[in-house]
Order: structure tokens, then sequence, then C-alpha cells
């Protein structure tokens, strides 16, 4: 049996597509009849770009957990829920069927009701890439508690920013991660972090690495031990907390134009059906398919297609810890032989990345189960699509090109696998209820098709962001400001004489290095706390495995005239402030910045010089100073 919402053929497709636009209300609520609520809504939609304000599905009262495990336990009891793969090859694997997630979000949920935590309360979960990852989220769910995953890469200052803005009152953290030939000390990283986060009156501690930690007394607890102190005699059965429909489900910071990450805010309904029906529909996932994303939970891509989507599906979903290049570049194929993979869902980088390496990796490798592959995170170049299609589809797997952001909490745009066309490097087509546009410079929607433009959406998604933490105005200036009544999403966009969208990169001042999302003004600000530097401005290049890498001009004042040295010192800053992947790839020492009149650094330029487009400067005559750009191409660093 098919899911009841799942489109089978492209007629089907374009029969789904009208009817969400003619009747969006009737399209959402038949899906939604399909999820379990313990009250209907009362109102299915009421919106308004303006203020904003987007209301899904109002008056109903769930919990996705109930829909993620509770739903499952009659048909799936005994069905893997999570496969967990180690790091290390030679580690056995983890497998959590229904059951056992049921039991284990149970008791881990009690253990956070015993510490004091609400419904309302912000979590935040720093851990590397475990199921208990996966129990934490959906006890914070099952409890009501608003979760704030922060990404593992993530340094002790980004850590800081993000419990204080959410004003997190309990940690859940593990002694240490493994990811390939390196064990990152998180615990020591929460700690320092914490000396200045005085909201945090908890911080429970999963042990994964057994590396030396301290524990505070009164403050830190180890998850095991907490565990033993829940009557484990009885199975525990915590119940779910009924949460309204609008609701926060969770938090997730991402990176915006300013120096200071925006927190993402989605709530319980229309994000959950949102992730569930864009998982069963892009991926086409079939019963009993085993679904492999190797995203990290720290990004949206792991909340909606590791854990959200699949498992509200009721999906196997499988979670791996370690990276695709370790122990070999092989890795990845080992995996998928070893359990017998249906569905790879990566990044453009991690196959240009395993492209580098050469075919050998792949000998021995069947790769026989895969039906469909996925990419997402930045635009997959043609060589790419074809080398992924080759050798790791075997030429026989559809491959999904899926365009969304942290924002809009699933897929907006990709072709749905095997039912809509494909075409290297294009997204594709809508899914239905999308109302995709392209408009110009000034807000005027564009109809034609061979055209390109500011990609925009129309009317609400379930899915999508309902506010940024705390501060509504500025989830308005961001997303409904340029544009009149439209979601503006930060990226340019082509259409084909089709009608499929090809997706061209981001026109703000937003980067994507690897696929993670950096905003320039964060490294900016990074490498300007740094004494001696006076100024610097950070621009993006195009680079061959991680799509973008970061060329930063830097107004240096100080004594070290060693510039090995003085790179160094310069990322090793942005590391301790961001993380590893914000270092920057160049650094050239300048005299001036090309500024205008009124003292805006003319980045345009610094983008052109960075890319090695000399030609295409274009005016220079406005500049405060021309001069400063014939210096900094005199010593641009290729
Ligand atoms: C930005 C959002 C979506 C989850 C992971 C990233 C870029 C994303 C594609 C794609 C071209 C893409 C866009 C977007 N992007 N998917 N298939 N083709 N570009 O989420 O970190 O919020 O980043 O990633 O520029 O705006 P994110």
């Amino acid at each position: 049996m098919p899911y009841p919402f799942q489109i089978q053929t492209r007629s089907d497709y374009d029969q789904q597509y009208a009817k969400s636009i003619e009747d969006p209300i009737g399209f959402w609520s038949e899906i939604a009849s399909h999820f379990k609520f313990s009250k209907k809504w009362d109102q299915v939609l009421s919106w308004n770009f303006k203020e904003p304000r987007i209301k899904w599905f109002e008056g109903a009262k769930l919990n996705i957990t109930e829909n993620c495990i509770d739903r499952h336990l009659e048909s799936k009891m005994d069905q893997p829920a999570i496969i967990w793969e180690a790091n290390d090859p030679l580690e056995n694997e983890r497998i959590i069927t229904y059951k056992e997630l049921h039991q284990t979000v149970c008791e881990f949920a009690a253990v956070l009701k015993r510490h004091g935590v609400q419904k309302g309360d912000r979590v935040c979960i720093y851990m590397g890439m475990i199921p208990e990852l996966v129990i934490a989220m959906l006890a914070c769910a099952r409890i009501g508690a608003i979760h704030n995953v922060v990404f593992g890469g993530f340094s002790a200052q980004s850590l800081i920013d993000r419990i204080q803005d959410a004003q997190v009152s309990c940690v859940i953290s593990c002694d240490g991660a493994f990811r390939g030939p390196k064990t990152i000390e998180l615990k020591a990283i929460v700690d320092e972090a914490l000396l200045q986060c005085p909201t945090v009156k908890t911080q429970i501690v999963y042990q994964r690495t057994h590396s030396k930690i301290n524990m505070l007394e009164g403050r830190d607890f180890w998850w095991h031990e907490e565990l033993t102190k829940i009557n484990s005699l009885h199975s525990v059965s915590t119940a779910p907390e009924p949460m309204d429909a609008e609701d926060m489900l969770f938090i997730l910071y991402t990176s915006g134009s300013t120096g200071k990450p925006k927190g993402v805010v989605h709530t319980c309904a229309g994000y959950m059906i949102y992730a569930c029906y864009s998982f069963v529909n892009v991926f086409q996932y079939k019963k009993k398919q085993i679904h492999f994303c190797t995203a990290d939970i720290g990004w949206i891509t792991g909340h909606s297609y590791i854990v959200y989507g699949p498992l509200c599906a009721g999906a196997t979903t499988l979670l791996y810890e370690g990276i695709p290049t370790w122990p070999d570049p092989g890795r990845l194929w080992d995996i998928i032989d070893k359990f017998q993979v249906n569905i790879l869902y990566t990044a453009p980088t991690a196959i240009r990345s395993l492209m580098s390496f050469g075919e050998t990796w792949f000998e021995n490798k069947k790769l026989d189960s895969l039906k469909v592959l996925g990419s997402v995170g930045e635009p997959i170049n043609e060589e790419a699509w074809e080398w992924y299609s080759e050798h790791v589809g075997h030429s026989n797997c559809p491959i999904v090109d899926t365009w969304w952001q942290t924002e809009t909490g699933g897929i907006l745009i990709s072709n749905l696998a095997g039912v809509t066309p494909q075409k290297p490097s294009f997204a594709t087509l809508p899914l239905p209820g999308i109302q995709a546009c392209l408009v110009t410079d000034d807000g005027q929607e564009i109809s034609e098709h061979e055209i390109d433009g500011f990609l925009c959406i129309k009317f609400p998604w379930p899915g999508m962001l309902r506010t940024t933490y705390g501060d509504h105005e500025r989830f308005r200036k961001n997303y409904f400001d340029r544009f009149e009544d439209l979601y503006f999403s930060g990226d340019g966009a082509k259409r084909d004489e089709n009608g499929l969208y090809r997706i061209t990169g981001r026109v703000d001042d937003v980067l994507k290095i690897s696929g993670h999302r950096i905003g320039t003004a964060e490294v900016e600000n990074a490498v300007n706390s740094l004494e001696d530097v006076t100024e610097s401005a950070v621009v993006g290049y195009p680079h061959p495995i991680k799509g973008q890498a970061i060329y930063a001009f830097v107004i240096y004042n100080g004594t070290n005239s060693n510039y090995e040295q003085l790179k160094a010192g310069i990322n090793e800053h942005i590391q301790t402030h961001i993380g590893p992947i914000a270092k920057a790839d160049k650094i050239q020492i300048v005299k001036g910045l090309p500024k205008t009149r009124s003292g805006k650094i003319m980045r345009r330029i610094l983008r052109k010089i960075a890319c090695g487009e000399l030609h295409e400067l274009g005016d220079t005559s406005t500049l405060l100073d021309p001069g400063v750009v014939d210096e900094i191409i005199a010593n641009r660093i290729i």
C-alpha cells in the first residue's frame, strides 16, 4: 500500500499541484487528516504576509512524537526505526526498533521532567551523531520543551550566542564526539560556554568517548545515572504533552546577512505535516526501505530528513556518526552495501570530494540496493551530477536535486524521484502547495519562461518558519520587506523553456561553504575582533570542491611581518569565534578597502577581484579612493 498522499505519476502531480493552488485549504486538510491529532483544528489557515502572521491548523492539539513513534507501534513494533553506524567501522552498529525508541524516549523524557524541564522551556542539544541525539530531541518534543540543536562543529562562542538568545535552561551534551580521525571534546566546550550562560541550570551528559571531563556538582549529571533513577523495572510511559498546532517545536539558528545568527522557529503541526509529506513524495519512499541522509542533525536537513520526516512516515532512518572519507573514501559505499540502503541523500560538496579520490574506491562495492539519490545544500554542477548518477547510481537511480532552506522546514522545489522529470543542475518543479515565482529587482512577477529573477513564494505552506526567536520584526524585515506580499528566499533562480527552475545561488551576503551557510558579516566580526585588525571585508569565490570558499581582505596594523603566521592567527581566531567551517582559504593584507564616499564597502568589486574577473569591475569612479583597487589587484592571492 502506498502512502495515501504519495504522488504516483506525472499526471497525478499535475492534478495535485493544480488542486493545491485552487483550493489550498481543502488540499492541506486532506493531507492533515492522515496524521494523529487529539483534537481537530478549527481553522486550516489564517495568514497575512504584511504583519506577518502565519497560522496553520489553529485549534488542533497533537504531539509530534505520537505521530513519529506511538502511531507505528501496532504495525511496526519490531521494525528498525534507527540504524546507527559508528564512526569506527570495527565498532558494532546499533539497531533501535520503534518499540525500543518508544521506551527510551519515554524514559529520557521522564529524566527531563524530573529535572524540572517543562513545556515551553528551551533545551540546547550539543552532541555528536549518535542515537541519543535523536532520543533527546524526541524526549523534548514529548514533554513540549523546545529543542535548540547546535552543530557539534560550532565553537564555544557560537554556543554562547545560541544559548543566550534562546534563554536555554538545560543543555544535553556528550563527553565528546568521534568524527573521522578526531575526537571533539564537546563537554569542555560546553563548560567554557556555560561560564557566560547563567540561565542554564542543568546539563545532562551522555558518555560516548570516555574522555576525561569535569562534572560540576549540582549542575552536571550523567545520562546513564539519571536513567537508573527512573523506574526502569516497569517500562516508563511518559504521556505525550498535548501541544497546540502553533506551539513552538524547535528553534534552529542560521546565518543571515547581519553578524548575529537568527533563531528560526518551527511549530508543531505544520512542520510535521510538511516534513512527512515532502519526504514521502520527493524520495518516493516505499515501506521497509532504508533511508540514509548524511547531513548532520545540527542542520535542518538532519531535523527534517533524518529525524522527523522519516520517523513520521514510519521509515527506517540510517544515522552515521562519521565522515564520508574516513577511514577511506569508500566508507559510504561500504555502509550502503552493509545495510542495503535504498535512498542516499547527500550534499554536492561530499560528491565532489569523493569524486576527487577517483573511481578505485568503487572496487568490490555493489551499490545495487540503491533506488534513489538526492542532493541538497547548494547548486550541484553538471559534472558532479553525472558522476553521482553514473558511479553511485549505476545510471539506474533518479537524482532529486532538492532546493529548500532552514526557514522552509522542508523541500520546496525538487523533482519527485522517477515521477516528474529530472534535469542535471535543475531543482525543477515546486512541490504541490508551493507557489514559487520569479520577480524583478522592483518586485514585478515575471511570467515568461527562459528568464532569471529573485526566487519568491507567494502563498504560505505548512512547513514555513513562523518567526525569528525573540525578534518578530527581524522576521518581517528579512523575508517580507524586500518584495510586497511575497516570501523572499534570498536566492536567485532561472526558469527554462519548460518552466523548470535552476537555482543560481544567494543574492545576499550569505555564503555556502561546503554547503554550510555562513554570513560574511559574521566572519568579518570575528576577524575584526582580533587585536591589530582595523577592518576587514569577506567575500566568497568559487572553489572546485567546497562550491564556495572564503576570501578575506584585512587591514592589519600590527608588527608581525610573517604572512603565514598572520594568516594562521586570523584563521585560528575565526575558528574560536565561529568554528572551523568558517576559516578563510585566502587572506590578503590590504592598505585600504574600496569604499563609497558614504563609507560603504563595495563588496561587488572585491567579489570580482576574488573571482579573478578583473575586467568586469564596473564603475569605480564613485569610490572614495580608486587607488586602493589597483593596490588590491596587484597583490591579489591567486
Ligand atoms: C540555502 C539554504 C536546505 C537544507 C540545507 C541548507 C542553498 C539549498 C539547494 C539546491 C541550489 C541550494 C540556497 C538556500 N541551497 N539547496 N538544491 N540547489 N542551492 O539549508 O543552510 O538554510 O541553506 O542553501 O542558497 O537559500 P540552509
